[in-house]
């Protein structure tokens, strides 16, 4: 980062952590997240004496039982925790790692092509998994409640069921063929021997068991002993690598943010091994030029997808792990880095991505992973972002874990310039090696001012970013958390040249316009994302929460406190 661009972000920073924000505190608590089970879990821990820090896991570990297509026990996540006098601001980095013994081609078959089968379903396919780890290192470092107490909440509906709610079923109706390879998966998660109705009890006791492992043995109880022999042994059973000594070696990172400013806002948002953070930084940097509520829809649409298509151009060619690549991060980060971006937007046509690059033939995918966003009555905040990939994961449990294993290999660059799962290319900055972090898109982000705060995010693969830019673009409008998970969203990701709407989302003259300025657009067949989001207004000291209106099932609660 510059030295101009470091001074600002600190005044901004010392400003806010000076100023009316630090001395307020909340009269309330709030989360959001994606299963009302999990909001309840949180809000039980605070309720508790609990803070931020200690409801993030006890959310984490209920969403890992009650919502197992889209995150677990068996994946990684991005935790970023924001303390509310800015003494703590840090993203706990829960990525899974490539096992010891992946290499760079592990997925092409004898003619150089990638088999797309072993890089998404079963032992190949998974990482070696961050979210226990994750839970543990939160707990032991930022938390006040012992793990027994912050998982009892995720122990009690594994052991003792929860109903299947619709996006269980939908999304389990799309891997249920992939999962009924391995009976004994299917039968945790199809329990009559087909896709439940919603409502249908599902009882995960191995993943219970698991669960009280660690609350007996902490990190230990995951990565070493009984539970580590099963995932290796379940894992090499169906082609997977994992060693004992991939899980043993498995540690959290502390990474430092993401900062940047916009139109008077601080953003504290994912770094890598997520690529959010640098794409979003970027976007802003971007369109900061302009005067974006002066413009039309169709303008305004037209700006935003170029920038969409810039940041994931680098995106594509710059991003990997820190610790094992060089990312220029400072000079793409930097306001004449996006004044250099700018040299070549036209806002009267549409630039080519092939005149950026190569244009290979790809088609995106993804609706799955989840987000949680939480506010204490101290002012802590948690923005959690975590997955297992596609939906379900890998589709495979090693028998005796309850372990739903990630396929999040697949957000490496298997071949550089092929696509993944969501038509991602990269090169070799994701390039697959031996205990790197994979690539990911979740980010986490908190937008603050002096007047109001936004703990925002969301899931859903490639477009995870843009919906994040559209949704603080909105509360940067002035809008509250309802208002910013339904925005109707569009996406740009570079390759394919495209962009993507969701269904009914633009009017017929809107989309001719587009494509007058050159632009392809495609409609989807359906919605994509499930932000939730948590906003603290300073001059009312209000808390508002909301969930993405796109699933029933989120849960979204603010709690008065009496002082
Ligand atoms: N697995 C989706 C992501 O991390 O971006």
């Amino acid at each position: 980062m510059s030295k101009k661009i470091i001074s600002l972000v600190l005044l901004v920073s010392l400003q806010l952590a000076s100023g009316a924000f630090a001395q307020i505190k909340p009269n309330s608590y709030a989360v959001s997240s994606a299963h009302e089970l999990a909001t309840e879990a949180g809000l039980s821990i605070m309720a508790q004496g609990g803070n931020a820090y200690d409801a993030a896991v006890a959310v984490s570990a209920a969403l890992a039982v009650v919502e197992p297509a889209s995150s677990g026990i068996g994946g990684g996540g991005f935790w970023l925790l924001q303390s509310h006098d800015d003494s703590l601001s840090v993203m706990i980095d829960g990525r899974e790692v490539a096992p010891g013994a992946a290499h760079r081609d592990m997925y092409l078959d004898e003619e150089g092509n990638v088999n797309r089968d072993l890089a998404v379903n079963g032992g190949l396919a998974a990482g070696i998994p961050g979210a226990p780890a994750g839970w543990v290192y939160i707990a032991e470092n930022y938390g006040t409640l012992p793990l027994s107490v912050l998982l009892a909440p995720a122990i009690d509906l594994a052991a003792n069921g929860f109903p299947a709610d619709e996006k269980y079923v939908t999304l389990l109706g799309m891997r249920e063929e992939v999962m009924n390879r391995w009976p004994e998966t299917a039968a945790i998660f199809m329990p009559q021997g087909s896709v439940p109705e919603v409502g249908d009890l599902i009882v995960q006791t191995d993943l219970a068991n698991t669960l009280r492992a660690i609350v007996e043995n902490g990190h230990d109880g995951f990565y070493k002993g009984e539970v580590a022999e099963l995932l290796v042994e379940g894992t090499r059973a169906v082609g997977g690598i994992w060693t004992m000594e991939d899980l043993a070696n498995y540690t959290v990172k502390e990474r430092t943010p993401i900062t940047t400013t916009y139109k008077g806002y601080e953003l504290i948002t994912a770094p890598p091994p997520s690529s959010g953070g640098i794409a979003i930084a970027q976007m802003l940097n971007l369109i900061e030029a302009y005067d974006i509520d002066q413009m039309s829809a169709v303008e305004r649409t037209h700006l935003l997808s170029e920038a969409m298509r810039r940041a994931y151009r680098d995106r594509a060619l710059y991003l990997g792990d820190t610790d094992f690549v060089d990312v220029p991060i400072d000079l793409l980060l930097s306001k004449d880095y996006a004044a250099g971006m700018r040299t070549n937007l036209r806002l009267d046509k549409a630039t080519p991505s092939s005149m950026l690059a190569d244009d290979p033939d790809i088609w995106p995918e993804g609706n799955n992973t989840t987000h949680f966003s939480l506010i204490d009555a101290e002012g802590n905040m948690v923005s959690a972002t975590l997955t297992v990939n596609l939906a379900y994961g890998a589709a495979y449990v090693p028998p005796g874990t309850g372990v739903l294993l990630n396929n999040e290999m697949d957000d490496f660059s298997a071949k550089p310039g092929a696509p993944n799962a969501f038509g991602l290319v990269g090169f070799e900055a994701n390039a697959i090696e031996p205990y790197k972090r994979m690539l990911s898109s979740m980010s986490p982000t908190i937008v603050r001012s002096p007047e109001r705060v936004a703990v925002i995010g969301t899931p859903g693969g490639s477009r995870i970013i843009t919906m994040v830019f559209l949704g603080l673009l909105d509360f940067i409008d002035g809008h509250g958390p309802d208002s910013w998970v339904s925005v109707p969203r569009f996406h740009h990701q570079y390759l394919p040249d495209q962009i993507f709407i969701e269904p009914d989302s633009m009017s017929a003259e809107d989309v001719a316009a587009l494509e007058a300025l050159g632009h392809t657009v495609e409609e989807g067949s359906r919605t994509w994302g499930n932000m939730h989001g948590v906003m603290w207004d300073l001059e009312t000291n209000q808390m508002e929460a909301a969930h993405d209106p796109r699933w029933s099932s989120g849960g979204a609660e603010v709690v008065p406190v009496k002082r």
